[in-house]
């Protein structure tokens, strides 16, 4: 048996590929069992790991090596508390012993054309995509490291609901947008792998083809369901039958963060 397939079987259930024959890798079994953490311990992480977690996030690879993430630690707690208070529904936020807010940067580009008397016009679509990507795989590798350090992560985009609120109160110059926070702590509950789509339905060969989709996401509905079923108080409707696709049809149907462009656009955002 591969030393993955207990792990791919709980990331997937899916009957497909279990790392057969691949060599046991102690990274890869960690990364296909994490889960995200919302509750945490008091202990607070050392600043030296913390540290090391910053330089970690940014080695991560960048677009075209410019080098567009940057990254807050928000370490006043009447800042902490303001931002809490924007999300009560998610008291993580507030409570997690560390809170950074990773940011895509599209300023610091422009601001260099202009030290070096070029035009650099970094508000496009590709200045967003760019500085947006470079941020989110800053914040993966820091999730990364910090769970291989026994930390728990969770990622809050939620912020960019609020974001004229939350862009206050961190100070963010114009080219400057939160992608999302990241608080950390030690574990504190046990939590679950979260049972991710069957390959079948997010792979690819050669050609794309998603010619099995509903079927797929009726059987995933149903192992998802029978693994670790929606609870009744969080379901957004009555339903004999309540299961993931429900769920995120309706999620994604409910207009969110109608805040974002307008903010975007009025703080040097083009998207030419
Ligand atoms: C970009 C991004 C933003 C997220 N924002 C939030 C958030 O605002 N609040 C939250 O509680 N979880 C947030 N999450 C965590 C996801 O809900 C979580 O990753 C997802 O449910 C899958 O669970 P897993 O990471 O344990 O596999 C976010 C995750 C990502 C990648």
């Amino acid at each position: 048996m591969s030393a993955y397939a207990d792990a791919i079987a709980r990331r997937f259930g899916d009957g497909g590929s279990s790392g057969e024959g691949a060599e046991d890798n102690e990274f890869i079994r960690r990364v296909l069992s994490r889960k995200t953490v919302r509750r945490y311990g008091d202990k607070v992480p050392a600043e030296n790991l913390l540290d090391l977690l910053v330089a970690a996030a940014l080695s991560a690879s960048a677009k075209s090596d410019f080098q567009q993430a940057s990254i807050l630690r928000l370490r006043n707690t009447a800042k902490r508390a303001a931002i809490g208070e924007l999300f009560p529904a998610m008291p993580w936020i507030a409570n997690a012993p560390v809170f950074f807010v990773f940011l895509g940067d599209a300023r610091r580009l422009q601001c260099i054309g202009e030290m070096r008397g070029k035009p650099v016009r970094n508000g496009t679509l590709k200045g967003f995509f760019n500085a947006s990507i470079d941020a989110a795989l800053a914040i993966q590798a820091m999730i990364l490291c910090a769970e291989s350090a026994g930390l728990g992560t969770c990622p809050i985009s939620v912020i960019r609901n609020e974001v004229d609120k939350v862009a206050a109160i961190l100070g963010l110059p114009d080219l400057v947008f939160p992608v999302a926070g990241l608080c950390i702590g030690y574990p504190q509950a046990e939590g679950y792998v979260s049972l991710r789509l069957p390959r079948l339905a997010t792979t690819h060969s050669d050609q794309y083809d998603d010619s099995a989709l509903a079927a797929a996401i009726d059987d995933y509905d149903r192992r998802r369901n029978a693994r670790h079923a929606i609870p009744r108080d969080q379901q957004r409707a009555n339903a004999a039958f309540y299961g993931w696709s429900e769920d995120k049809a309706r999620q994604a149907a409910k207009a969110e963060g109608a805040a974002f462009p307008p903010y975007l656009r009025s703080h040097g955002f083009n998207f030419d």
